[in-house]
């Protein structure tokens, strides 16, 4: 990994402009899944840090946007640039940031460049669903795993189809692998929302839903409902709500299980990733590390 931190570093200062570099020193760096996922699929090809890199700073660019979208106060523990210095810069920081990803990404084979760029019009297609359909509640499950397949699926499913390209290993089936690690990521990130506190989240717990975001959990829960409690848990929506009614939600949740039921559907995704790659120890140990994590 320390290859692609370097890789980056170079990126960052090629920009030349003090101002991003100071700026970019004060992210936080994540969990560099992506980045992982390319060096253990292409673990000896030369360029794979530099893909690593383009494909971090696409996601951190993305990222930047998200909190602006959001309104989002902190990332990854620390500050957000928006509520540091302001939503004009954090959307310059993120466009600077792909636009550089991208000039790198040009130097790299047809298939491999189509394969990152397709996916970053797929995450911002999935980005403005996400938007357009926290306006209302939505109870349709099809629906949300398709805009969840494209706002946080598609750019693991392309960094993991790039790098399997990189190296003539079996392009589809690392882009299944990548596609169900995204799904179900995020499928656990839905219900760390729900399930995990404050100080472990970095941020206020059942926020989803305040935000608009109905998420697994909450569909689930809608299917569930008689008519009458149905229309109580829909006028909750998109807003802050009491304490008495986050523990009525809870309790509905539970009585349910919903979050078990959202917590099969990621499991079943992993295992479909896990069978397509079950040669593959390193990769299925992501798989597993990822669906027990607690944060
Ligand atoms: C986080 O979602 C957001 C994403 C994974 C994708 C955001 C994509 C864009 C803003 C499109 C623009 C792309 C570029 C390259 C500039 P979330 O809000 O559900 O998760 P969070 O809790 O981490 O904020
Ligand atoms: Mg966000």
């Amino acid at each position: 990994m320390q290859r692609v931190e370097k890789e980056i570093a170079r990126l960052i200062q090629e920009i030349d402009y003090d101002e991003v570099t100071k700026l970019f020193s004060t992210l936080s760096g994540g969990k560099r899944l992506r980045a992982k996922l390319i060096l253990k699929i292409a673990p000896n090809h030369k360029d794979a840090p530099l893909l690593a890199a383009i494909v971090e700073l696409i996601h951190g660019a993305s990222l930047l946007h998200d909190d602006v979208i959001d309104d989002a106060m902190t990332r990854r523990g620390v500050v957000s640039v928006n509520a540091s210095s302001g939503s004009k810069i954090a959307v310059m920081l993120g466009d600077i940031l792909y636009s550089k990803a991208f000039t790198e990404l040009v130097a790299f084979d047809k298939d491999v460049a189509q394969t990152v760029a397709s996916s970053v019009t797929a995450l911002s297609k999935g980005e403005m669903m996400d938007v357009k359909m926290a306006e209302t509640f939505n109870s349709d499950e099809k629906l949300y795993l398709d805009m969840l397949y494209l706002k946080t699926a598609t750019l693991i499913e392309a960094a993991a189809k790039a790098s399997a390209l990189l190296v003539g290993k079996d392009a589809e089936k690392h882009a299944l692998y990548g596609r169900n690690l995204g799904l179900s990521f995020q499928i656990i990130d839905d219900i760390l929302d729900i399930t995990a506190s404050e100080e472990v989240l970095g941020k206020p717990a059942m926020n989803d839903f305040v935000e608009g975001k109905c998420t697994l959990p909450y569909i689930y829960l809608y299917e569930e409902l008689n008519t009458e409690d149905k229309e109580r848990f829909v006028s909750f929506h998109a807003k802050e709500i009491s304490k008495d009614d986050t523990l009525w939600i809870k309790e509905k949740m539970q009585e349910h299980k919903t979050i078990e039921k959202s917590f099969e559907l990621a499991q079943k995704l992993s295992n479909e990733a896990q069978a397509a790659m079950s040669e593959d120890a390193e990769l299925v140990l992501i798989l597993e590390t990822m669906i027990k994590r607690t944060f």
